[in-house]
Parts: C-alpha cells; structure tokens; sequence
C-alpha cells in the first residue's frame, strides 16, 4: 500500500536536486535544467509547490507570472510514476491555480504536447480549454496546443451590514 501523500507545500530551494531528480524521469524532451530550477525557486514571479511522501517527492508543479499581464502560466507539472493516478496532479493544478488568484490573475494559461492524452485530459477535465497552437514550440518541432482556464476574480471583502434604523 502506498504511503500517504503528505500537503502541498511551498517548494524550498532544498528541493532542488529532488526537483531536478523528477523532472529528469519524468520528461524524455524539454526538461528544465538544475540551473533554471535554481532560479525558478529564487525567483519572485514564479511559484512551485510540491507534494512529498516517505520515499521522497511525488510532485511538483511551476506556475510564472508576468507582471502586466494578469496572466499565470503553468510553466511545468509533473507527477511521479508511482504517485500517479491517485488525484495529485489534479490537486497540484488546483494549488496553481489558487497561486495565481491570491495574484488576481484572470486567467492561467499552459502549453501541452498534442500527443500528451493525460495531460490534455486532466487539464480540460479541470476546466481549461484550447485557444491556440504554438507552431513547432517543443525541441523535437513539435507544436504546442495552448490552453487556458479563466479564474473568477476573488470576493471582494464583505461590508459590514447597516441595520436600519
Ligand atoms: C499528467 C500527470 C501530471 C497526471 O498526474 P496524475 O497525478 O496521475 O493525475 P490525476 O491522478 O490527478 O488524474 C487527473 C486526471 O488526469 C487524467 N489522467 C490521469 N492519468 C491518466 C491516464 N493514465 N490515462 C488517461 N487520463 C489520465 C484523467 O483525466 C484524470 O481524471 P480521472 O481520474 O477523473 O479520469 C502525470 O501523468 C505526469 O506527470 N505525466 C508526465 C509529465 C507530464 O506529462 N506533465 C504535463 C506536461 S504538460
């Protein structure tokens, strides 16, 4: 039975060679290197959480925001092999996209690799749809399919209720 699967967390820049460890089995092309991860974790326009059980981290996921913009952008989402199927990239998206509306993000856009049916399933059964194509995006020419979810603003604060008089 696998172990339980601790929060999501903020990831630290002690997560790094664990980072860098997942992403390397975890994508064949296109991975982001120690150096990127390095900066990505000291950077302030950039959020990774991740997700951790007694054999180490299950998942992470980047989101990048461009100032400006009001736009979040999963910049990547992994889980591990032996921690898949168990709902925690669905959580870890969900942990993305609550980054970006503490952000007032309007919207979280992403890319995904046409032949990725995981990918693609998760995010449109998470609400995302396609917008575009990102012609010959990915190191081997492949194209990019471009998605994005809309995010509804957050509450405004409540007013304190008046009672007549
Ligand atoms: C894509 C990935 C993050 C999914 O992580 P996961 O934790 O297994 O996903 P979840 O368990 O939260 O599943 C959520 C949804 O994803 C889809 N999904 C997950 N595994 C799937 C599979 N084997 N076949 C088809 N759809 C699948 C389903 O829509 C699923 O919802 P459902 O269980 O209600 O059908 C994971 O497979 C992964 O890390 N893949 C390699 C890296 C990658 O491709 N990252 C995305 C880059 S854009």
């Amino acid at each position: 039975m696998p172990w339980p699967v601790n929060m999501i967390r903020p990831a630290t820049p002690e997560d790094l060679s664990a980072l860098f460890e997942l992403e390397e089995t975890s994508f064949s092309h296109d991975r982001i290197s120690r150096r990127n991860f390095r900066h990505i974790l000291n950077g302030a326009n950039a959020t990774t959480f991740v997700a951790s059980d007694r054999q180490g981290l299950c998942g992470y996921v980047t989101v990048l925001f461009r100032r400006g913009t009001g736009l979040g952008r999963i910049y990547s989402l992994a889980v591990a092999r032996r921690c898949r199927g168990r709902g925690l990239g669905r959580k870890l998206l969900a942990a993305a996209e609550a980054a970006c509306r503490e952000r007032d993000c309007r919207a979280l856009r992403l890319e995904v690799h046409p032949r990725n049916a995981r990918a693609r399933r998760l995010y449109r059964q998470a609400g995302y749809g396609v917008f575009g194509r990102y012609e010959k995006y990915y190191e081997n020419g492949a194209d990019a399919v471009r998605m994005e979810k809309p995010l509804p603003p957050r509450r405004p604060p409540r007013r304190a209720s008046r009672r007549r008089s």
